[in-house]
């Protein structure tokens, strides 16, 4: 714990002031460190009061994805004990990958306030504004190459789930990874591996989600589609404290994932699938295919009927329902 950290936690631990003397002695810093360490918190954005002979007192921490704040009473054991903050990258997911490459452990995350070039599915830009939650995680996963669809139906089932247990919020999804609400995207996946010829090295997954900004926000041929959670909510939301409930469910399924456990996550997808069942047009690299979306495989690729006993499999491509 870095001795910012530290001094947040005395803050917070405490019901009321506490002298720069106590913070000092617990911190095992200087009073004139401890100075240093709170006008560096407020620049960042926390509010503290201070008066002499009084101390210091936690007001209110600010709406920022910092790792501390990430950090502050997470339950995961793996994941994001190691937080890479930037308040303005390209994109998560190119800086997670280069960590991973450069050696980075499982469980690393990567998480900016802003993506200058965000990255979507097919090569697609992803918007990627400030108020959002843009975050990586590094994967060490033992699986071959063609199961990695499994991490990437893991996230949004986490991700669907989350959301709706923490704001109330009815979600969906659709195949393979965005999250809707009320057919409108609120989330998406990327999620991009280096392989061997029999397992994958290291994975990405990349998680965007839309939060604490308006519609509004979108370039206009596509604010139709889209939604956030301020948008379906009416108010703004913890973001820090979200990324930190992603993070525990995440490494939750994770590990039934590793054990080979994945029926009831399958199970739990299915449920919340609003297009498996429908008449659907699935555009892939190949071309567009016309048919009803049966169900997904064991490995996530999507199993679509063609016309009555004539099924085909796809595993990358986009939906949409048709009536
Ligand atoms: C999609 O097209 O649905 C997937 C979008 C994934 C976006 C996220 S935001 C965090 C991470 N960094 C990126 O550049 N992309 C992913």
């Amino acid at each position: 714990m870095s001795t910012r950290e530290e001094i947040l936690k005395e803050l917070r631990n405490s019901q009321g002031f506490v002298s720069g003397q106590d913070l000092a002695g617990r911190c095992r810093i200087s009073r004139s460190a401890v100075w240093k360490q709170i006008s560096n918190l407020r620049i960042k954005g926390y509010r503290i009061e201070s008066y002499p002979r009084r101390g210091y007192r936690l007001l209110e921490a600010p709406d920022l994805l910092l790792p501390e704040e990430i950090r502050n009473g997470l339950e995961a054991t793996v994941f994001g004990r190691t937080v890479h903050y930037h308040s303005s990258i390209t994109s998560t997911n190119e800086r997670a990958k280069a960590l991973a490459a450069a050696g980075a452990s499982e469980g690393t995350i990567v998480v900016a306030e802003e993506q200058r070039r965000g990255v979507g599915r097919l090569g697609r830009e992803w918007f990627s504004p400030p108020g959002g939650i843009w975050f990586s995680l590094v994967l060490r996963p033992l699986l071959a190459a063609d199961e990695l669809p499994k991490i990437t139906i893991l996230a949004s089932e986490v991700v669907a789930r989350v959301v709706e247990r923490e704001s109330g919020v009815k979600t969906g999804i659709k195949w393979p990874n965005d999250v809707t609400v009320a057919g409108r995207k609120m989330a998406g996946i990327l999620t991009e591996m280096t392989s061997t010829v029999d397992r994958v090295e290291y994975a990405v997954v990349g998680i965007g989600l839309n939060v604490n900004f308006g519609r509004c926000m979108f370039p206009a041929d596509m604010r139709n589609d889209v939604t956030t959670l301020l948008e379906e909510l009416g108010r703004e939301v913890n973001r820090a404290a979200l990324v930190r409930h992603l993070l525990e469910s995440f490494e939750e399924g994770y590990s039934d994932l590793k054990k080979g456990e994945i029926r009831s996550l399958f199970d739990r997808w299915r449920e919340r699938c609003e297009t498996l069942g429908s008449r659907v047009k699935v555009t892939t690299i190949e071309g567009e295919l016309v048919g009803v979306a049966k169900d997904i495989d064991s490995r996530g690729a999507l199993r679509l009927e063609l016309k009555p006993g004539l099924v085909r499999t796809i595993s990358a491509g986009d939906v949409t329902r048709i009536r």
